[in-house]
């Protein structure tokens, strides 16, 4: 690292508020390897855990992590199985160290398709980190974007029919507050591993001006020197917001 991106990750600058994670290529590890996929998601969890530690030692203020997606429900009912258990054992095993290093735990997704187990693990790690200050980690499990749409969508079109709302006086901030991701900072920077170059229905309306950073790296080889290094592609972008290059100028970089 030069002494510069050290110091920009040492003081925060430069560093994006919130990155927005698909962890993509546990199979393909563990098949590199000729083991089950069952062992990628294994080793894809070792992964979480550097790079939620790395994430809060740079300044993030909001790390959200693509776990499960609405699509994932069609893999085979073994995999689904090893993956909720898991979802679960981590919780159980990593709350109170998030708890303890001033973590926000907070999950979107269809909680109706998780087990009634699960969902009170999460219940119980999002009332136990409700107060911390530190960085928010926000899992996606069970989660799309479009799903998150039409989530709001029907609560939107409830409070309108029930005059709770003036349809004629909806803003942008109005839509995004009926979102799962409610409250907190539209993604700075979208990291993908795993070599797909798609969005896989992930964060929708808060990817509309993230910088994406595409990586082959496989998710559990994914660890903190990546992380750093994707903050410094990121930094060195221009971001312009539609405006002209002349007029952001320097001040409009990350
Ligand atoms: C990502 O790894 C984990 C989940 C989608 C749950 P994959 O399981 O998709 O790994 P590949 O893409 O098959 O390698
Ligand atoms: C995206 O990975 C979802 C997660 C990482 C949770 P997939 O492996 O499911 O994506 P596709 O189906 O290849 O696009
Ligand atoms: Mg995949």
């Amino acid at each position: 690292m030069s002494d510069e991106t050290a110091e920009r990750h040492g003081s925060g600058k430069g560093v994006p508020r919130h990155i927005a994670i698909v962890m993509d290529g546990n199979g393909r590890w563990a098949r590199a390897r000729l083991m089950p996929r069952q062992a990628g998601h294994r080793a894809g969890a070792e992964a979480v855990r550097r790079v939620v530690e790395a994430a809060g030692q740079m300044g993030v203020e909001v790390l959200t992590l693509f776990a499960f997606s609405s699509e994932n429900w069609a893999r085979p009912q073994e995999e689904v199985s090893v993956l909720m258990e898991l979802f679960v054992r981590t919780l159980e095993k990593e709350s109170i160290r998030l708890h303890e290093h001033n973590v926000r735990i907070r999950m979107i997704g269809e909680r109706t398709r998780l087990s009634s187990r699960l969902r009170e693990q999460i219940e119980a790690a999002e009332a136990l980190t409700a107060d911390n200050t530190g960085m928010t980690l926000v899992i996606a499990a069970s989660f799309g974007g479009r799903w998150d749409i039409v989530q709001a969508t029907r609560r939107i079109a409830a409070d309108a029919r029930d005059g709770r709302l003036d349809p004629e006086a909806l803003q942008e901030q109005d839509v995004a507050s009926y979102l799962s991701l409610n409250g907190l900072p539209d993604a700075d920077l979208l990291i993908r591993t795993g070599g797909e170059k798609r969005i896989s229905n992930f964060l929708l309306w808060h990817l509309a001006y993230a910088e994406l950073h595409f990586v082959d790296t496989l998710w559990p080889d994914f660890g903190a020197e990546d992380l750093r290094d994707a903050v410094d592609v990121f930094a060195g972008r221009e971001r312009r917001f539609g405006r002209t290059g002349d007029q952001v100028g320097r001040f409009g970089r990350a």
